[in-house]
């Protein structure tokens, strides 16, 4: 339904649809914080609202987010995460083609439930060696299998003996001895490993670990009692993962233009590479690119097309309707659009080029809907008001910054002044440039050390928690953005929205201002 109007029109004098507000605003750039969403009657509660987004025919998520595929953003345990959550990871190219075949197969081979690699503990080491462990790491868990070198399980050190009493003690003799331990193989989880735990312990009571064994006895994984009951919760949530038909997470790739030595693009190890991809599984592949409306990119999205025909394809990035049709027409299904607006880019200071990111979604929203393809905003987002802004013109958003800090992210954490930190760069800066992305940037690869200019900086994230965590206070902020708006659903989210610019001094009063601000808990 669209959005209902007060008696003589003043409502729709000011708030105006997207075809009315963007056009009146043709000759300024216009990003998030320049503009507000008005409130429209509303039947319905934040909880109720659908997040469901349809990126492809085969490419469906029940959350429209997901994480960046950059080297300090997405890797398999991201990818993960997002999932779990109903989003999707793009698992970045900045490591050899045979490393991110490993990490989509992890995702794609994820149990859920199943910790795949248990931190463990070895006989030699004493209770003492493990306490100090757990204190550097800042493990929450105090139980560890126990393995020798080959990995075999000789037992289960309990979390009711690692206390300094029994600082002293080996390992080997405080732990509970391998005939003793309970473990399952492999092939008897099959086809359900999640309903066989959870069966496990409802006949073991008292037991909280069942542990994971190959034929030889070599260690496979752990579950936990607490974790399999958070799953059976779970399947009453209102955010289901993201799962193939084969109730499998679903997972996406980021792919290079690669070019062969002579400057052609590389037909063969193009196609070879998104084969491998697609065998192991992969749902969706992004060929990511700072300048997506190019002859190098087009061929490569069309040959991709060309051999896959059924394989989801995202591409960009593009921030004209121009650039997003000719996307549309060399084979992809959704398009990224964003130059520049990213926490880490610096292509607009650098190249002098980009587009404020609010107007270039609606511009290539002009170019989705004359061509039926989907769009992706694809940075500069630092809330949840501004996912919920993105979306009335797109269908899904792209997260680096704000995921940057997860403990899901790759890279360690760094303490600075008490405060801790992970890294975080621009996949145009010149170490990661280094690291694999120059083709990214139109550079070759040889070439990073001298000539190139970077266009993303390196910087440093405050640790943030979890991705569940984080996904959560999103979540929130976008069901309760749809609910203001009376919006079930974000179809009804394109419909209903109408927009206000608004001045410096609205931008000052729409933060909380004027108060000393205290943090929840302190
Ligand atoms: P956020 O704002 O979420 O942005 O941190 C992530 C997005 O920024 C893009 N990206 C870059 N853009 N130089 C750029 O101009 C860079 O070095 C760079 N690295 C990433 C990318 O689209 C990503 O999803």
């Amino acid at each position: 339904m669209a959005a209902k109007t007060n008696s003589d029109g003043t409502d729709s004098q000011f708030y105006l649809t997207a075809d009315t507000f963007f056009p009146r605003n043709a000759n300024t750039g216009l990003t998030f914080d320049d503009v507000t969403l008005a409130t429209q009657f509303s039947r319905i509660l934040p909880r109720d609202t659908v997040l469901d987004t349809r990126l492809a025919e085969n490419l469906e998520l029940h959350l429209p987010i997901i994480s960046a595929d950059m080297d300090t953003v997405t890797e398999h345990a991201m990818a993960i995460a997002m999932a779990l959550k109903g989003g999707l990871g793009l698992v970045h190219y900045n490591m050899t083609e045979k490393q991110q075949l490993k990490e989509v197969s992890r995702v794609k081979n994820h149990v859920h439930g199943l910790i795949q690699e248990p931190i463990t503990v070895t006989a030699d080491l004493s209770v003492g060696d493990v306490l100090e462990l757990i204190e550097e790491q800042r493990y929450t868990f105090s139980t560890f299998p126990v393995v020798d070198e080959a990995g075999n399980l000789t037992g289960l050190l309990s979390g009711s003996v690692v206390k300094p009493r029994y600082a002293d003690r080996r390992v080997g003799d405080a732990a509970i001895p391998r005939a003793s331990v309970h473990a399952i193989t492999e092939k008897e989880l099959e086809p359900d490993p999640i309903q066989i735990a959870d069966q496990f312990f409802t006949d073991h009571p008292g037991i909280n670990k069942l542990l994971v064994v190959d034929d030889d006895d070599h260690l496979k994984g752990l579950f936990t009692l607490s974790d399999v009951e958070r799953i059976a919760m779970e399947k009453s949530a209102q955010f289901k993962p993201a799962r193939d038909g084969e109730f499998r997470l679903l997972c996406g790739a980021a792919v290079s233009a690669t070019r062969t030595e002579a400057g052609e693009l590389d037909r063969e190890r193009i196609t070879a590479h998104v084969g491998a991809l697609l065998e192991r599984g992969v749902d969706t592949v992004a060929v990511s690119t700072a300048h997506g409306h190019t002859q190098g990119v087009g061929d490569s999205v069309k040959l991709i097309r060309d051999a896959f025909p059924a394989l989801p394809i995202i591409a960009g990035n593009v921030t004209s309707a121009a650039g997003v049709e000719f996307l549309a027409d060399c084979g992809a299904n959704s398009i990224k659009v964003g130059q520049g607006p990213g926490s880490i880019c610096t292509t607009r200071i650098v190249a002098g080029v980009g587009i404020p990111q609010l107007t270039a979604l609606y511009v290539a929203a002009k170019g989705a809907a004359s061509k039926g393809v989907t769009l992706i905003a694809d940075g500069g987002v630092t809330k949840s008001g501004d996912i919920v802004k993105a979306l009335t013109l797109s269908h899904a958003v792209i997260c680096g910054g704000l995921l940057a800090g997860c403990q899901e992210s790759p890279g360690d954490i760094v303490e600075i002044s008490g405060k801790r930190y992970k890294q975080y760069r621009g996949m145009g800066s010149l170490a990661a440039m280094k690291a694999g992305s120059a083709a990214r940037y139109g550079h070759n690869a040889r070439d990073t050390t001298r000539k190139i200019a970077a266009e993303g900086v390196e910087a440093l994230k405050e640790v943030s928690g979890s991705v569940d965590s984080v996904l959560t206070q999103l979540t929130g902020g976008i069901q309760s953005g749809l609910g203001y708006l009376g919006a079930a659903n974000l179809a009804e989210l394109h419909d209903k929205a109408r927009y206000l610019r608004i001045s410096a001094a609205s931008q000052h009063e729409s933060k909380p201002h004027d108060v000393i601000e205290v943090k929840a808990g302190n």
